[in-house]
């Protein structure tokens, strides 16, 4: 405010200052001197004839009393007649010496000093500035000499300072008006636009109704109001109370933050799978992190879900759209299959993606394999998944979910498509050193594709470093570390940690964990007291099963105690079985726990009880909670939620989770007892000690790492995903308002 009042003011009196003063001086002078000019003129004119008379009569003293008549003119301040021959004849007391009969010389000099701006009949004198002015005298013709009029000259510059003074004055009053002027208009739309803002916070502003409103300001107040709420929600975000994410939440974000958009999840793993049976059609749950995760999500938000279409019988069960309603009997979003052949699955899935990727990220001391023609296909089937989002995209701005490693070129491929889609890519498994990214023949297309997207979400913080280190290193991008993001081609990319997480679950369980207990192990064939351990993972080289098992027969050789007391339940999920790896590593799992069995095991009782088969959720929950011990133990894992579904199953507040180093979880859960497992011993001991936990620690422990679960959810996962997208979205759509602005400036300017 006050700038606003002493910008104007300074800026008139400046202009006072150095222009007004001097010009306003100069003229003043000339208008003066002019004056004084004419004025000599005249009273010499007046003076000639008796002048005249007086010189030829040669009186002194008539000359003398005419000269001192003259002087009572305030203005004239001495006179003088000076004779041909430039003589002083007459003069007043007060006539200046050094006038003499000269008329004031043109160029400066010590005594007689013109202005250089001056006019000639100008002198300054000691006592001030004089006017000079000359008059021939003539009688009956004969020149007699010339009159000489001194004018006063101080009270020119009295007035002047007079004028200059109430100019001064005019020109403050003037300043200090319009810059009154300037705060008042100011403040005016200042409030205006305050009252526009609390309008629009209390929702009260209807644009189409505000006809006074600048068309320019109205798409500004729409982005000025979302930021608002982004604001709001992101405290509210930081003063999340625990559970605070919830499938209600979610689906509110959904319609506030992104009203309209439609969401497209892109796997290939699909949430259900139709399998023929002899009993007829039946519906699986796939063993997969992905879909664990994903898939409350789904429920929450609809939308439809892209997925390949794997099951002997999902062909029978779509429409004619290739789709189906899902979850079976309580539908509440879309599955879209595609269907792959035979050569595309083995390319880009077995191949590429599972023979290549996963050994290639997970560094599990599996060497990848890289085909071209697994490549191709790879990349055949990304642009046929590609193309299946483009169509089912109702709009040209959904939000797309693209899930993993088996679509990593599907972003760019969608963004050239659809540019104005928001498109959340989510990396399932780890990111690998630049240096062990390097070796794969096609890293620059993988990462080109990647960074199609408008979020590219890890598991942790130091997998995003990865990535950015790796495309720092491969790719010529601009990185902004301290915000995360990637700007390749004219394209911008947020790299962020999401840690992926479970639903909680909502209802209580219906059985008590002591009928569990029960039931488990006389299923089992164990003893009521017999103590439990649980393992669940896919028949995956990842896992750590082998040095799981080995961390077993450890225990069983240091503790005696344990054999006969302990078994260890391993459900082992097949999977990618055609891939030779697996077989060979299904078979090294058999073996070691053949092995195992043979040496501890006995008639009735098996260390280890191996099932290598599929199991549903349900009943895998029941083994959970049954259990005394989780072995989760693989050797790299982006977060393993296995982990997370047996604390999750825990409502007794029972049961030791041991957590593998590795593992994306060991981040958020320190309460496990966490371990090394490739150290052998450290597996035995972590295992003995769970074993024999008082059931005050297990609880104490356990408790902690439910509260965190059950806060940090699925739901708070792809809130916070939402978010940051919804975020983006605004601050891309401000942009290209500003940029359209700004050329509509340039066209009007
Ligand atoms: C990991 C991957 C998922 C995959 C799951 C099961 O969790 O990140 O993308 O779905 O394993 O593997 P599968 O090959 O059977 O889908």
């Amino acid at each position: 405010m006050s700038l606003r009042f002493i910008l104007p003011l300074g800026i008139v009196l400046t202009l006072f200052a150095y222009a007004v003063v001097p010009l306003m001086d100069n003229l003043t002078v000339r208008w003066f001197v002019r004056d004084l000019d004419m004025r000599t003129q005249l009273v010499a004119g007046t003076l000639e004839e008796p002048l005249a008379d007086y010189v030829s009569e040669r009186s002194r003293k008539k000359i003398t009393l005419l000269f001192d008549r003259v002087l009572r003119d305030e203005r004239l301040y001495a006179l003088a007649f000076c004779d041909p021959t430039g003589n002083v004849l007459y003069k007043t007391s007060t006539y200046p010496e050094t006038v003499g009969c000269r008329m004031p010389p043109q160029n400066d000099s010590a005594e007689a000093q013109s202005h250089s701006s001056a006019p000639p009949s100008l002198v300054r004198l000691p006592q001030g500035a004089v006017h000079v002015g000359d008059s021939p005298v003539y009688r009956e013709g004969q020149y007699l000499g010339k009159l000489i009029l001194v004018h006063d000259m101080s009270f020119i510059e009295r007035r002047s300072a007079d004028t200059r003074e109430y100019v001064i004055l005019l020109f403050v009053a003037l300043a200090i008006v319009i810059s009154l002027l300037t705060v008042f208009i100011a403040h005016l739309s200042w409030r205006g636009w305050i009252k526009a803002v609390k309008d629009l916070l209390r929702g009260e502003i209807n644009f189409s109704a505000k006809p006074d409103m600048p068309p320019d300001i109205q798409p500004l107040m729409g982005d000025l109001r979302a930021l608002l709420y982004q604001v709001n929600m992101e405290r509210q975000m930081q003063t999340d109370t625990p559970n605070s994410w919830n499938p209600d939440r979610l689906r509110a974000l959904l319609h506030e933050e992104l009203s309209g958009d439609e969401v497209l999840v892109v796997s290939n793993r699909e949430p259900y799978i139709h399998t023929q049976s002899p009993n007829g059609i039946e519906v699986q749950r796939p063993a997969s992190g992905l879909v664990t995760a994903v898939e409350p999500v789904m429920r929450a938000c609809s939308g439809t879900w892209i997925a390949h279409g794997g099951g002997s019988a999902d062909k029978l069960t779509v429409d004619k759209h290739d789709c189906v309603s899902v979850p079976p009997g309580n539908p509440s979003y879309t599955l879209r299959r595609v269907w792959l052949t035979k050569e595309e699955e083995q390319g880009y899935y077995y191949g590429f993606a599972n023979e290549g990727l996963w050994p290639l990220c997970h560094i599990a001391h599996v060497r990848p394999v890289f085909r071209s023609t697994d490549w191709e296909q790879y990349v055949e089937v990304n642009r046929r998944f590609a193309d299946a989002v483009i169509k089912e995209a109702r709009t040209d701005n959904p939000v797309i979910l693209v899930q993993d490693y088996h679509f990593a070129l599907l972003p760019n491929m969608v963004r050239k498509a659809l540019p104005k889609a928001t498109i959340i890519t989510f990396w399932h498994i780890p990111w690998p050193n630049p240096e062990s990214f390097g070796i794969l023949p096609w890293r620059k297309e993988i990462l080109e594709g990647l960074l199609g997207s408008t979020i590219l979400g890890f598991h942790t913080p130091f997998h995003c470093q990865n990535f950015i280190h790796t495309v720092d290193r491969y790719l010529e991008a601009r990185i902004e570390h301290d915000a995360s993001t990637i700007s390749y081609c004219e394209k911008l990319t947020q790299v962020q940690a999401y840690p992926i997480s479970i639903a909680w679950p909502e209802s209580k369980q219906e059985e008590s964990g002591e009928d569990i207990c029960m039931e488990v192990r006389k299923e089992l064939g164990l003893s009521a007291n017999h103590l439990l351990g649980i393992g669940v993972d896919r028949l995956d080289y990842t896992k750590g099963i082998v040095e799981r098992f080995q961390a077993i027969e450890r225990l069983m050789e240091l503790h005696p105690s344990m054999i006969g007391r302990f078994s260890f339940l391993q459900i082992a999920a097949p999977s990618r079985s055609s891939l030779e790896e697996y077989q060979n590593f299904e078979a090294r799992v058999r073996t070691l726990a053949r092995k195992i069995n043979t040496r501890f095991g006995s008639a009735g009782y098996e260390p280890i009880i191996l099932r290598t088969k599929h199991h549903e959720p349900e009943q895998i929950n029941r083994y959970y909670r049954a259990a005394n011990v989780c072995l989760v133990t693989s050797l790299h894992d982006g977060m393993n939620l296995v982990a997370k579904e047996f604390i999750a199953s825990r409502d007794d507040d029972q049961g030791v989770l041991i957590l593998s180093q590795f593992t994306g979880a060991a981040r958020e859960l320190p309460e496990a007892l966490i371990v090394n497992p490739y150290h052998i011993e450290q597996g035995a001991a972590a295992l003995y000690r769970a074993l024999v936990m008082p059931e005050v620690e297990q609880r104490e422990r356990m408790r902690c790492m439910r509260a965190l679960v059950k806060e940090f959810n699925v739901y708070r996962w792809a809130g916070h995903m939402l978010m940051d997208a919804a975020r983006l979205r605004r601050r891309e759509r401000v942009t290209a308002r500003i940029h359209a602005h700004g050329e509509h400036l340039r066209r009007v300017i």
